[in-house]
């Protein structure tokens, strides 16, 4: 009995404790779900931000990543042109009438028949397909025809013509062909800036040439230090020239056929405002000089002489090893330039060349405007014989970055500074012909009623 007694009284026990246990559990429950929940979200939260920080430190390394530019980008100079442009279009937001002489841009179109002869062979499926690297025949031999006939030189399309997408791609390409780390090419300042970028892109050293008013904005070869010169590999020269607008006669172009011979140096001449003359000047090639062709190479372009500057086409002609350096560069990189392109630039080369002669009158007019208000102003400007520039002495007391940002601001015209293009350009300014007459006529009003004195204070 005493087993059945006991029995019963563990029972009570396990009943009492269940009861107690129910008692504390509806006391402890709701704040261990508290807990626990509360838990939960948190570490949601834990986890949420260490996904964050991985991924933010994921992203800010993807993003260093994605400006880590390689080492030769990081001695290019500051593009001041882009910067000109960023002015200028908030100038255009603010409802400014913008008058654009900054440009090296023809504000006309491409001539119609160039246009025509473009959309015919754009319809053809023989020019959809890859084009060849070094240009069609019929290209090679259009540029060598129109040579033969424009400038009296003779060149053999086969080996002395290479084409190029505009003549940038093959002054960008020339470095890479020839320079090795460290190697110097002889370049212009003030100049076109892709002479000095490329040379720097293909890990070469850019030696400046200033160019001068004293000097007639030539490059002093006696100046050159004979180690340098002797360590050249390349001279980039550029007549009729971009921004000074000088121009070169034949006794300047001997001179750098004997320097690039004593000095074994390949002369790069570029060339693309040959057909923009005025005042019944003509511009040599410099392939016209005796022994030229045994130096170097004349890069060709139909942009400016055609108003076909966005197609991309032009030249490089002249000494065929040169030419197949280039050419190995250019296989390892591009494709060639549309056959249709092609076909069209030879329409302009063999088509009729008074549109040629029209749009100099255009820019003579031009030119004229932009000479009158700089004289009014009393800005000192030679009167160019070629291009569509105009190479004006900044206003007294002004920088060229000043005086063009004092014109954007206060006029509402656009000049590019001299400095843009190198640091012998500082105290000028180039004044595109790229707008009316008219326009041009007003942008001088506009400058004209500009106290430059005051403006300064
Ligand atoms: C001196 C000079 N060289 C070359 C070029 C490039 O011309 P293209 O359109 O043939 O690439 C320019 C364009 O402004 C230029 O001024």
């Amino acid at each position: 009995m005493s087993n059945g007694n006991d029995e019963g009284i563990r029972r009570y026990r396990i009943k009492r404790q269940l009861k107690q246990f129910r008692g504390w559990g509806t006391f402890f429950w709701p704040p261990c779900l508290f807990l626990f929940l509360f838990f939960l979200i948190t570490k949601s939260q834990i986890i949420t931000i260490a996904i964050n920080e991985i991924q933010s430190i994921y992203y800010i390394r993807m993003r260093e990543t994605l400006t880590m530019y390689s080492d030769r980008l990081k001695p290019l100079p500051p593009y001041l042109f882009s910067k000109l442009d960023d002015a200028k279009e908030a100038a255009i937001k603010k409802g400014v009438d913008v008058i654009d002489l900054g440009v090296g841009d023809p504000d006309q179109p491409t001539h119609p028949h160039i246009i025509e002869s473009l959309l015919l062979a754009a319809k053809n499926p023989k020019n959809h397909k890859y084009p060849s690297y070094i240009g069609m025949p019929s290209f090679r031999e259009a540029v060598s025809d129109w040579y033969k006939k424009v400038k009296k030189v003779d060149l053999d399309p086969a080996k002395e013509v290479i084409a190029l997408i505009g003549s940038k791609e093959g002054i960008a390409h020339t470095p890479f062909a020839f320079l090795n780390r460290g190697d110097v090419a002889l370049v212009p300042d003030p100049a076109y800036p892709v002479y000095f970028n490329s040379t720097i892109l293909a890990d070469g050293v850019p030696h400046i040439m200033p160019l001068t008013e004293e000097n007639d904005f030539k490059p002093v070869f006696e100046d050159i230090d004979s180690n340098i010169a002797k360590k050249a590999k390349l001279l980039f020269i550029n007549y009729p020239n971009n921004p000074t607008s000088a121009t070169a006669d034949k006794s300047f172009f001997r001179e750098v056929v004997d320097f690039a011979k004593d000095n074994a140096i390949i002369v790069c001449h570029d060339n693309p405002y040959s057909e923009i003359t005025y005042d019944g000047y003509k511009a040599h090639s410099f392939l016209s000089i005796e022994g030229a062709r045994d130096v170097g190479i004349e890069y060709y372009s139909l942009s400016k002489t055609y108003n076909m500057t966005g197609w991309r086409v032009g030249a490089a002609l002249g000494n065929p090893d040169v030419l197949a350096g280039i050419g190995k560069i250019k296989t390892n990189i591009d494709s060639g330039i549309f056959q249709a392109v092609q076909v069209a630039a030879c329409e302009a080369l063999n088509g009729p060349q008074d549109c040629v002669q029209d749009k100099n009158r255009m820019y003579k007019e031009r030119r004229d405007a932009v000479l009158r208000g700089l004289n009014k102003m009393g800005w000192g400007a030679r009167v160019p014989k070629a291009t569509f520039y105009v190479w004006a002495h900044t206003p007294p007391g002004y920088d060229s970055i000043s005086a063009s940002g004092l014109l954007l601001e206060k006029a509402g015209v656009v000049a590019t500074p001299g400095v843009g293009f190198g640091k012998h350009g500082e105290g000028f300014l180039r004044f595109a012909l790229t707008e009316s007459v008219e326009r041009i006529n007003e942008a001088f009003e506009r400058m004209e009623s500009l106290d430059f004195v005051s403006a300064k204070r």
